[in-house]
């Protein structure tokens, strides 16, 4: 195709993709499968990668990441981004009236909107097309974190109809909660730190130096406010309108009301029915409607006078701290808990409240038996925010922070840099061990999924698994008839938890089958500390074999693109201990994969130019396994069925759509075991 048919079609599909996009996460009313949106955005990356220099700036698939930025660029504000005053109390909102009608006399408006619990941005089109995303920094200020800001679907990089020429726009940028819990859940499972909250995780992300793995994390955004008149328009409510014909996500719950009580109104429906939202609000926002009205009331120097924020009260009780357990998670970091006495918060009873670590111990000056205040804030346990000095008994006592573990009585260490305490003891102190037994067989690592926590805990607690590597020494007539007893929790009935003889065959063939994983997984379920998924990958691609790596200088690990220090320092450990070194002598006589595919019998480049989509439900591999294998042997895997795909393999209960599709297409539909006499395995 010659460069000018090629920017006709280039033109087509960038348009078509940002409708489909707006339609999916602005109107949540998608018009085409997400099959087919792959499908069309395929085709415009073909266009791109034949015709580099047609990539347009508004271009969706610069929504899936673009160059790492080592510093954010700071940038002035055009218009200083200022913050909005707050009030917890109904009464001073009733003060702001009467301010607001002193000035413009009564006939006044009001806008009431959500106040999302995000991070304030500012995003600047020119022509149409998004030019500049800034952060808040000092007001004056910001971070310019556009090619982060680009991976949010939700914000329109082109505009729709006729924008003005320049233009600016502010919203929040929030984390929502569904894509937190799991983001947190598998965070966790790495040994990495959670996040405390969505806001925390919000800012944490659009942070980042690589924006692909920023267009992993489901941000989304809300745009609340157009500085400076610039769409000369009589309400801020016409302009939120407008701004929702430009194509951006604008909130539904947004009331306008004419006096107070129509405000209390909206205070009291978002305080109870924020529970129901995939987002966090703080509060509500109550602006002025009108913009000639906004202008006669000015700002102060910190705020605007015709806006005041509403923040929801934590609710706050107050209630004694009994005693303080302390708490080994899966990466050694202990956390102290306070029991409380029992007492009633926001619709729950709450027993607990975490008392994060020592620092926050003494800055509190918190003690057994005094009477503290615990609050339900954004954070998803209760805190204890303070302590009621006048009610502490004479006879108490700082508390003293456990000098041992309380698991396996190892001693404690403290990074001066950090704030939690850890337990050393990663190999054998048991919920340290648990928690790696769980990760090595989890779905991203060696994916056994005849394996799970209870499962895992039993095989611990018979002392058969206290190491990865012990799994490859299960044999089933060691296994069969293990017993354990569940205590039923909160007056619940105990429960019965057996090795019954399929389960027994489901779990030494699901440890079978891990074999052929390749290595830069079995190096990422091995856990070591700090080596996530795609570090594991970058490792593996880079020293190629476990020997190599396991020799690597610490200058050697550290030139490797994005392995800082953290993460050189942490394999160099992990490699020292002679436990480990047997570990890995015990995963690879067992027949795991310790080196990179090029050298292992199972690879090959048989499949070389070939692409195929797997789909469906097989007998002797999983999905993935097929993937790798495709992989392994020089294949392409991709998602969609084109002109272009050289093989469907197709197992049962495969969706009729993909089958007619291939037929259609003429791409050759193959089974299981064709694909396996293909790569000769
Ligand atoms: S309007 C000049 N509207 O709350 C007024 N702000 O201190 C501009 N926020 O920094 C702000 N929801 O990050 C506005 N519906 C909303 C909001 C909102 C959240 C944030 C914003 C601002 C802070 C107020």
């Amino acid at each position: 195709m010659n460069k000018e048919n090629a920017k006709i079609k280039i033109d087509e599909l960038v348009d078509i993709l940002q409708k489909h996009n707006y339609n999916y996460y602005v109107l949540s009313n998608p018009a085409i499968s997400d099959y087919d949106f792959d499908l069309l955005l395929k085709e415009l990356e073909k266009f791109e990668d034949e015709f580099p220099e047609l990539v347009r700036p508004d271009s969706p698939t610069l929504r899936v990441g673009g160059e790492p930025t080592k510093n954010f660029k700071t940038v002035a504000h055009k218009y200083s981004m200022l913050s909005l005053s707050n009030t917890y109390s109904e009464e001073e909102i009733s003060d702001f009236d009467a301010r607001v009608r002193k000035v413009i006399g009564d006939d006044v408006e009001y806008v009431c909107e959500l106040k999302y619990d995000g991070l304030s941005i500012g995003l600047t089109y020119v022509d149409g097309i998004l030019v500049q995303a800034v952060t808040r920094g000092d007001g004056v200020h910001g971070d310019d974190v556009t090619n982060n800001v680009r991976t949010i679907k939700s914000i329109p990089l082109k505009l729709h109809g006729k924008p003005p020429n320049e233009i600016e726009i502010r919203g929040e940028v929030f984390f929502p909660l569904d894509g937190f819990k799991k983001m947190n859940a598998m965070r966790e499972g790495i040994g990495e730190q959670v996040f405390a909250n969505p806001r925390n995780a919000a800012s944490g992300s659009l942070k980042m130096q690589d924006p692909n793995e920023v267009a992993q994390r489901p941000l989304d955004c809300y745009l609340y406010y157009i500085p400076g008149n610039q769409l000369d328009i009589p309400t801020h409510y016409d302009s939120l309108l407008l701004a929702a014909k430009m194509g951006f996500k604008i909130s539904k719950n947004i009331a306008v009301c004419r006096n107070l009580n129509g405000i209390f109104e909206f205070i009291a429906d978002w305080s109870k029915g924020r529970k129901h939202l995939n987002y966090e609000i703080d509060g509500i926002v109550i602006k002025v409607n009108s913009i000639s009205q906004q202008k006669q009331l000015g700002f102060t120097a910190k705020n605007p006078r015709w806006a005041i924020a509403y923040k929801f009260k934590a609710e706050r009780v107050e209630t004694v701290l009994m005693s303080i357990d302390y708490q080994v998670g899966r990466t050694g970091a202990v956390t102290p808990v306070a029991n409380l006495r029992p007492v009633q918060l926001a619709g729950t009873v709450v027993k607990r409240a975490s008392l994060h670590n020592s620092d926050i111990i003494s800055n509190l000056d918190v003690r057994v038996g005094d009477h503290v205040f615990v609050e339900k804030g954004g954070e998803i346990i209760p805190k204890i925010i303070s302590v009621n000095t006048n009610k502490r008994l004479h006879e108490s006592t700082p508390v003293e922070f456990i000098t041992h573990c309380p698991e396996c009585s190892t001693p404690l260490i403290k990074n001066e840099d950090e704030a939690a305490h850890y337990c050393p003891n990663e190999d054998f102190c048991p919920p340290q061990i648990k928690g790696k037994l769980e990760h090595f067989i989890s779905r991203k690592a060696m994916n056994i999924d005849s394996l799970g926590e209870g499962k895992i805990e039993m095989l611990f607690d018979y002392k058969l698994v206290l190491n990865v590597a012990d799994f490859y020494d299960l044999k089933p007539e060691i296994i069969i008839g293990l017993e354990k007893i569940i205590p039923g929790k909160d007056g619940k009935k105990d429960s019965r938890l057996s090795f019954q003889e399929k389960t027994i065959t489901n779990i030494i063939s699901g440890i079978e089958n891990s074999k052929v994983i390749p290595f830069e997984r079995v190096l990422f379920a091995i856990g070591i500390r700090y080596v996530g998924e795609t570090v594991a990958k970058k490792l593996a691609a880079h020293f190629r074999n476990i020997e190599a790596l396991g020799l690597a200088s610490f200058d050697e690990l550290n030139e490797v693109d994005e392995i800082g220090v953290r993460i050189a320092e942490s394999v160099i450990n992990w490699f020292e201990k002679p436990e480990h070194k047997s570990i890995i002598q015990r995963l690879a006589d067992a027949g795991l994969n310790m080196e990179m595919d090029e050298n292992s019998s199972a690879t090959s480049n048989i499949l070389n130019g070939s692409s195929f989509v797997v789909s469906g439900v097989f007998e002797k591999h999983s999905r993935d396994e097929i993937k790798t294998l495709i992989e392994q042997n020089g294949g392409k895997n991709t998602s969609s069925i084109s002109a272009k795909t050289s093989y469907l393999i197709a197992g049962s209960n495969m969706g009729p759509t993909k089958r007619s599709k291939a037929e259609k297409l003429g791409v050759p539909i193959i089974s299981e075991d064709d694909f396996v006499l293909m790569i000769g395995s």
